[in-house]
């Protein structure tokens, strides 16, 4: 014989099961915190409020273009991939950034890591191009977590005042 539960149980688990997932939230988003707050140890560069606009506008045409290239991969357009990574994040993309005005705000170790990303997306726009013939796609993405990986360690590096 099944036994039926209470409604009031049923109404109790219901409010437990609520608070356990606010609580998973809530963990959550205190685990996130230390890292944007206290524990962040990232060097704070500062530059003037009109280049800082400039520079985060760039950041996040940045992912818009890291975005655009992964599309592009995934239907096979490899040529389109390489453009996109060349025109807007390696070495052809310097001025139209206005990037050599901006260097001059960041420390030198950020410059570096900035040329690395610049260079990381224009070798991944030749193994792109190569891939148009050999369909590797592999080494393409390969090549590509060489660009992201410039993003991440810049990001862990700095931030702006
Ligand atoms: C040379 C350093 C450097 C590199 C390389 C770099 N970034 Fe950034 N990015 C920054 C800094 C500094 C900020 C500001 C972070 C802060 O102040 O918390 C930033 C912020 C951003 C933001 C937030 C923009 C906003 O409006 O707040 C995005 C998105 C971003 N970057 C994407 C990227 C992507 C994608 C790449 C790689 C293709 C990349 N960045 C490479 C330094 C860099």
């Amino acid at each position: 014989m099944v036994r039926k539960r209470p409604q009031i149980n049923t109404c109790l688990i219901d409010m437990i099961k609520t608070f356990q997932s606010s609580l998973i939230f809530l963990g959550l988003l205190a685990a996130s915190f230390p890292l944007a707050a206290e524990d962040d140890s990232r060097i704070a560069v500062e530059m003037p409020a009109m280049m800082r606009a400039h520079t985060l506008a760039n950041m996040r045409d940045h992912l818009l273009a890291l975005h655009e290239i992964q599309a592009s991969l995934a239907e096979g357009k490899y040529d389109m991939a390489a453009e996109t990574s060349e025109k807007r994040l390696g070495m052809s993309s310097l001025d139209a950034h206005g990037a050599s005005h901006i260097a001059g705000f960041m420390p030198k170790a950020m410059q570096d890591v900035g040329t690395a990303m610049h260079k990381a997306a224009s070798r991944f726009a030749v193994v792109a191009q190569e891939a148009a013939v050999t369909k590797d796609l592999p080494r393409a993405l390969g090549a590509l977590s060489e660009v992201s990986a410039s993003c991440v360690a810049c990001h862990a590096g700095f931030r702006l005042k």
